[in-house]
């Protein structure tokens, strides 16, 4: 084929292409090749250029016996980390006078990696967060079939600790699945109609003797109106029961909680009259380094504090999912020490007054 209509070829390829001939020399480049080894790389000897043991291996080896090989390349433009699946295969009748020649073909893996990644945390902090209550109760049974066989006092004491960490192991496994049905119906748009006010008085009512226990009191501002919008009440009422209990748990100090709910004739995120819900503790609050991580599955900003309070830390995971599928947004304000300290606000869609 004419050389010009090779390059036009290879060059409207938008994955990166090598061709090496057999006296090891680079002989093309595509252009989304020259990002990978600059401009000047033609002609240059391969090992000077591609200098990754693995690929030089896999290339010398299909230079020798023609068979066809697979391996990984690493680049970085300082600021980022590309991973590639680099195939070398032989073009017999490409080089020059009629020899063969290596092409490499170069494939971004990145994001599959990315999300293998994920998946491996995943399991990792999963495993983890199971293993320190199991270690606990495998700890207290044994000490209750040893040191501690007659000590009746010591029984009731572990067994106590022993009930607190089995509790939380279910609560996770609870979380587990609860965030794996709402990833799973995330694009299933919620089809009933609810009534906003209702449901966040119901959880206010449920979540009554908690904010006893810390010394909170609710103030709620919400329009006269009913608000209804399309929803799912089950998964709206673990919404507000997370994010209220987060206030309740980690902002308690504040001695009040407000509730407020606005009307917006147009809001400008959703192009449409939407609802925004706002939780308002007036403690501590959040130092901002932590808030875009904040919905992170198991992300605490301080992971003692929260294991505690009896936390998994899954709680906003399953809230951003949850809001996700009612085309809402939830947006968390926070700063350390100011008040008020920490705003959520929760806008599901769409909404009818009647
Ligand atoms: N109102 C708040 N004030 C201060 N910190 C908060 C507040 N809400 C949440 N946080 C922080 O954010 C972290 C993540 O919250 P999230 O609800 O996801 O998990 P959790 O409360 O630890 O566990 P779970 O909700 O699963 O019981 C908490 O561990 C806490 O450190
Ligand atoms: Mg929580």
């Amino acid at each position: 084929m004419d050389n010009n209509i090779l390059d036009s070829i290879l060059g409207a390829i938008p994955q990166p292409i090598i061709a090496i001939d057999a006296s090891e020399r680079i002989l093309a480049v595509n252009s989304a090749a020259v990002s990978l080894v600059g401009h000047s790389a033609m002609q240059h000897s391969y090992v000077t250029i591609l200098r990754q043991p693995a690929l030089l291996e896999a290339i010398e080896a299909t230079l020798k016996d023609d068979v066809p090989r697979t391996t990984k390349y690493l680049s970085t433009d300082g600021a980022q980390d590309t991973t590639y699946k680099v195939t070398c295969r032989a073009a017999p009748g490409v080089g020059k006078s009629g020899t063969k020649a290596i092409i490499l073909f170069f494939e971004d893996i990145s994001q599959m990696e990315e999300v293998g990644q994920m998946r491996r945390d995943f399991v990792t902090n999963v495993s983890h967060e199971l293993r320190t209550p199991l270690t606990a109760l495998i700890g207290f049974i044994e000490t209750l079939r040893g040191p501690a066989r007659d000590d009746a006092k010591a029984a009731t004491r572990f067994l106590n600790i022993m009930q607190d960490e089995a509790e939380r192991m279910n609560r996770l496994v609870g979380d587990l699945m609860s965030l794996n049905r709402v990833e799973g119906n995330e694009r299933v748009r919620p089809t009933q109609r609810v009534v906003l006010n209702d449901i966040i008085q119901s959880t206010c009512h449920s979540l009554q003797p908690l904010a006893l226990q810390a010394g909170v009191k609710f103030e709620f501002e919400s329009p006269e109106l009913p608000v209804e919008i399309y929803g799912d009440s089950d998964q709206l009422t673990q919404v507000f029961t997370n994010i209220i209990g987060n206030a309740l748990k980690y902002g308690a100090s504040g001695g009040r909680v407000t509730l407020r709910m606005t009307t917006i004739a147009r809001e400008a995120a959703l192009r449409a009259p939407g609802v925004r819900l706002q939780v308002i503790d007036y403690g501590a609050g959040i130092d901002p380094v932590h808030l875009p991580r904040l919905t992170e599955r198991f992300y605490r900003v301080d992971g003692h504090r929260s294991r505690e309070l009896g936390g998994t830390g899954l709680g906003l995971a399953i809230v951003k999912h949850i809001i996700n599928r009612h085309r809402g947004k939830l947006n968390i304000e926070s700063a350390l020490g100011k008040a008020p300290p920490s705003q959520w606000c929760c806008r599901p869609s769409r909404y009818r007054e009647f």
